[in-house]
């Protein structure tokens, strides 16, 4: 594929790349570090709706769902069983902040494979869980896992593609999320009919495997030429930016690689760093972008499908089969972003996903809202229970293109070398902890807010849209460590980029876009 687009930012050059297959490959390959965070996420919401799981480990949970039908949004309510669930998200909150100094000390490969090994141990520790101490101690072990990976492979992706088809390999990671979960989910439908703990040992446990391709994956895989650069090893970045790019003409990003790195080496504390107000624009997208994405409410559907599904009055098959219907389209809209994001740009993507979203979700809460009202009795009928499915996967579609893989992939790109371990710790951390809050709050919201709290998470999509509106310049075909140059152009963060940042002043840059 010849590299087609070019980028509109004034200033920014542009590289002419082919898309060779030794690219392809290692893209591919490190993309599998998401598969270990979707299959979590695709389990454990399963897990806990399977009936011998909750008795042993949860039987005031059991017992309340055995009786209770008097109030649907209350059912499953509980802080325990909640915490099995967002214990994780803690884990990988602290292990992303660590995951960022390996990162940039022994390279990208190495957190990876890191991720890989401590999620390895911890689906042992809970495929074998034989007390709820075992269970939380592997499901921590899984979180450390999740926070190395998510930390280290959205960049591993942003700096190995080439810089015009960077969107295309970033959202890489978010489709093998969205796989893991898939997976997870059809694995939790058949594990569910077994007998006895067979069930939920075998969905708990089955985590090895995406944590060995990920250990796997690492070993084989090559650092990146940024990466390498950092770490001193100039002569082997070379060789490497000319084997990826297929072409010996690589002088004008490599120049860029290394004048990105000796910046960096006058940081001596990337942590300290960010906090200067030249790193303003980065450090405010770095939080408010996972913050966001996690307000979308996104993982009320991906933990609680099943849970929600059942609230509307399926059964525990053919909720099972529902949140595998929805994994489904998510995946399959997830492409949509994988193919248009270099071409029709992120902010595009950005927009009409959040429009999407606002549409369906005010329609979902206006549905439930009449059918059980504020008291939360009541049957609904088997139409309008397929037509909330329906209004969730148009939800459900529009996150998968716009805030899901965007989510990941603009945190990753936006930042210089300097600050970029750091910044993605950081995006992991906030991503995280409001994991957290959602997980654990979702069934006390659901059970107080009833209704209500479609509407609360579409408020948010109204925000978060106009903020990207207003906040976040186009990055598309921007080679990575060029991105200087956008946030100076923009007629907001330009007064935060120094001139010697780009050469030029902002009030060069803005005339030069107008
Ligand atoms: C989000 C997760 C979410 C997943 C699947 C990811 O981008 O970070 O919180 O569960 O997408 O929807």
């Amino acid at each position: 594929m010849a590299g087609g687009f070019v980028s509109q930012t004034p200033g920014v050059r542009n590289y002419n790349y082919k898309l060779t297959p030794k690219v392809f490959v290692t893209c591919f390959i490190g993309a599998f570090g998401g598969l270990i965070f979707g299959y979590d996420l695709g389990i454990s919401g399963g897990v806990t709706q399977m009936e011998p799981f909750l008795e042993e480990f949860f039987p005031y949970v059991y017992k309340k769902m055995k009786n209770a039908h008097e109030n649907e949004y209350c059912r499953f309510d509980s802080q325990l069983l909640t915490l099995f669930t967002s214990s994780l998200y803690l884990a990988a909150l602290v292990s992303s902040l660590f995951a960022s100094t390996i990162t940039r000390v022994f390279g990208r490969k190495w957190s990876m494979f890191l991720g890989g090994l401590t999620f390895f141990i911890g689906s042992a520790f809970n495929g074998f869980a034989q007390n709820i101490a075992m269970l939380l101690i592997g499901r921590i072990l899984l979180g450390f896992g999740v926070g190395f990976a998510n930390q280290s492979v959205p960049v591993y992706l942003s700096e190995m593609a080439p810089p015009n088809l960077r969107g295309a390999f970033n959202n890489g990671f978010q489709v093998a999320i969205i796989f893991g979960i898939v997976v997870a989910t059809i694995i939790n439908y058949f594990t569910a009919q077994l007998k006895g703990n067979i069930g939920w040992r075998i969905s708990l446990g089955l985590a090895c495997v995406p944590a060995m391709m990920i250990m796997i994956g690492a070993l084989i895989l090559p650092d990146t030429p940024n990466s390498l650069i950092e770490r001193g090893f100039t002569e082997d970045a070379k060789k490497m930016l000319q084997s990826i790019r297929g072409t010996s003409e690589v002088d004008e990003e490599f120049q860029d690689l290394i004048d990105a790195s000796e910046e960096s080496k006058q940081v001596k504390h990337p942590w300290k760093n960010i906090m200067l107000p030249r790193y303003r624009p980065q450090l405010i997208m770095t939080c408010f972008i996972p913050f966001f994405q996690q307000l979308t409410g996104i993982n009320v559907i991906t933990f609680y499908a099943p849970v929600l599904f059942q609230t509307l009055g399926f059964g525990s098959k053919a909720s099972l089969l529902s949140a595998m219907v929805t994994g489904i389209i998510e995946l399959l809209c997830t492409f949509v972003s994988v193919f248009t994001v270099d071409r029709f740009g992120r902010r595009v993507l950005f927009l009409q996903g959040g429009i999407q979203m606002l549409i369906s979700q005010i329609a979902i809460g206006v549905m439930i809202g009449v059918k059980f009202g504020t008291v939360g009795t009541g049957n609904i009928g088997k139409t309008d229970a397929n037509l909330i499915v329906a209004l969730i996967c148009i939800y459900v579609a529009g996150f998968a293109w716009s805030w899901g893989p965007l989510g990941w992939l603009v945190p990753s790109e936006i930042s210089p070398l300097e600050i970029r371990s750091a910044a993605q710790a950081i995006n992991v951390a906030v991503n995280m902890f409001f994991t957290f809050l959602v997980a654990q709050l979702f069934l006390t919201m659901l059970c107080h807010m009833k209704f209500g709290l479609f509407f609360f998470f579409a408020v948010f999509v109204f925000i978060m849209t106009i903020f990207i509106y207003l906040m976040l310049p186009e990055t598309k075909n921007v080679p990575i460590e060029e991105m200087n140059r956008v946030w100076k152009a923009h007629w907001f963060w330009g007064r935060f980029i120094p001139d010697e940042a780009v050469g030029v002043s902002a009030a060069e840059m803005q005339q030069k876009s107008v």
